[in-house]
């Protein structure tokens, strides 16, 4: 068999814009300004921030330098570090298993959000009345609709992928992240004209330690692994594709600052608006955004375009994280079947969006009521840490010592850093996604 070149992306900013890609997704709007309201504003940022740091960024280093070391999807790299019966490749196969679980029913939330694009821009969503708590419930409740709006999206996705690397990934990430900055700048303008601004801003980034406790730090650990997108073989199959001579550890700060930086300014777009309405109350998940946010901008002024604008910053997060999640199947069939990067994506782009029939038919009254949240629990309370675990004990303790001081090193102005990120990949990382793991299961 003639074994192509690996793709590369076609250029650094790709790569970064590529990965903040993935890693800025509808977990920046509907989960982080929530739970930095409620674990103490400020304080909770300040905790957040160092938890980035010290555990989120050495994990994702050490993921792209898995990937670019190798050269391969997750499971062939694991392979190739190893051997062929190490236990050390069942991280591989969960991180996999992750991916295809996320994006299975991501598509369907992102499915909501293109519904919604589309409802603003016919202006149905401006209309006398909405209510909109009724509104979202009757979309959840539509299965056929549902299912229509996951196959758009997951075609959107499969369309991207089938492009390749620096036809697809690349260049979609390289149109879509900025336009999405320039969105949710305008929002954040929008935002402080408002008369909830002051209000919204204190709850969002004013510091209240009494509101700061144990839990709030296992929030703040658990969102930072989330929100960087690690432990599901994304970072590990996009630093497959970089080139030797880029510094792994100098993009990686830069990914996780641009990650922050939207979720930042995610807060200070969603809580002036419901600080401005007082009947609505702050709020997280699929509630703040599709019934929160909209009842507040249906009393703003030229609500339609407002409305378009951030639904359409939705579906632009969902889609760069979306291709990166059907990347990491695709990838993997790519590299152990031989198939071709068409073939690939069709064939995982189509078992996904079958994965994910239940959770487009799990509202009330439908085939399976509920399950997009039991499947959504299952990936981020066990898969996600598990993998989490695996992947930075894989960096630390058994890829080979050469190999990984190579990468760290090659072309990176952060080599006096080698030790510092060593010492924590192999002790703080596993040991504080080990805690949120076991809290999350109930353990501790
Ligand atoms: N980071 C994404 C968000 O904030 C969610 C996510 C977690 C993800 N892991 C991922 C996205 C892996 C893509 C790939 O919404």
């Amino acid at each position: 068999m003639v074994v192509a070149p690996r793709a590369q992306w076609g250029s650094k900013l790709g790569f970064i814009l590529a990965a903040a890609g993935s890693a800025v997704g509808l977990g920046n709007i509907w989960k982080f300004p929530y739970i930095a309201g409620e674990n103490g504003g400020g304080a909770f940022v300040l905790v957040y921030l160092v938890c980035v740091l010290f555990i989120g960024l050495p994990l994702m280093a050490g993921e792209i330098i898995i990937g670019r070391a190798t050269q391969k999807s997750p499971v062939a790299a694991i392979r190739v570090l190893t051997h062929d019966k190490s236990f050390w490749i069942s991280f591989g196969w969960l991180s996999v298993a992750a991916a295809a679980s996320l994006l299975s029913y991501y598509s369907v939330i992102a499915g909501w959000a293109m519904y919604y694009s589309f409802l603003s821009v016919t202006g149905s969503l401006t209309a006398e009345g909405a209510v909109f708590s009724d509104v979202f419930a009757a979309t959840q409740a539509a299965g056929g609709l549902n299912l229509f709006w996951h196959f758009a999206f997951m075609g959107l996705t499969i369309g991207v992928v089938v492009g390749g690397v620096s036809n697809g990934l690349d260049r979609w990430s390289r149109i879509l992240m900025p336009t999405l900055l320039a969105m949710l700048a305008a929002l954040v303008v929008r935002s402080m004209f408002l008369d909830g601004f002051g209000r919204g801003l204190d709850f969002a980034l004013g510091v209240r330690p009494e509101d700061f406790g144990p839990s709030s730090m296992l929030a703040a650990v658990g969102q930072a692994f989330f929100s960087l997108s690690i432990g599901m073989g994304t970072m590990l199959t996009y630093g497959s594709y970089l080139r030797r001579e880029d510094d792994i550890m100098g993009a990686s700060i830069q990914i996780s600052a641009l990650d922050t930086l939207v979720a930042l300014m995610g807060s200070l777009v969603i809580f002036p608006i419901i600080f401005t309405f007082p009947q609505l109350g702050p709020d997280q998940g699929p509630g703040l955004l599709f019934e929160s946010i909209p009842a507040g901008m249906a009393q703003m002024p030229a609500a339609g375009l407002l409305m378009a604008v951030f639904f359409f910053l939705l579906v632009f997060a969902a889609l760069t994280s979306a291709i990166s999640l059907l990347e990491v199947p695709v990838s993997f069939l790519i590299d152990r079947y031989g198939w071709d990067r068409k073939k690939a994506a069709m064939v995982a782009g189509t078992l996904v969006f079958l994965y994910g029939v239940p959770s487009a038919l799990s509202g009330e009254g439908g085939l399976f009521p509920g399950f997009i949240w039991t499947i959504d629990g299952i990936v981020s309370n066990y898969m996600f840490p598990l993998a989490g675990i695996g992947l930075s004990l894989f960096v630390g303790w058994r890829m080979p010592d050469t190999l990984r001081h190579d990468h760290f090193l090659s072309g990176s102005k952060f080599k006096v850093f080698y030790g510092a990120w060593l010492t924590l990949l192999r002790f703080v990382v596993p040991v504080g996604i080990s805690v949120v793991f076991l809290n999350a299961i109930g353990v501790v």
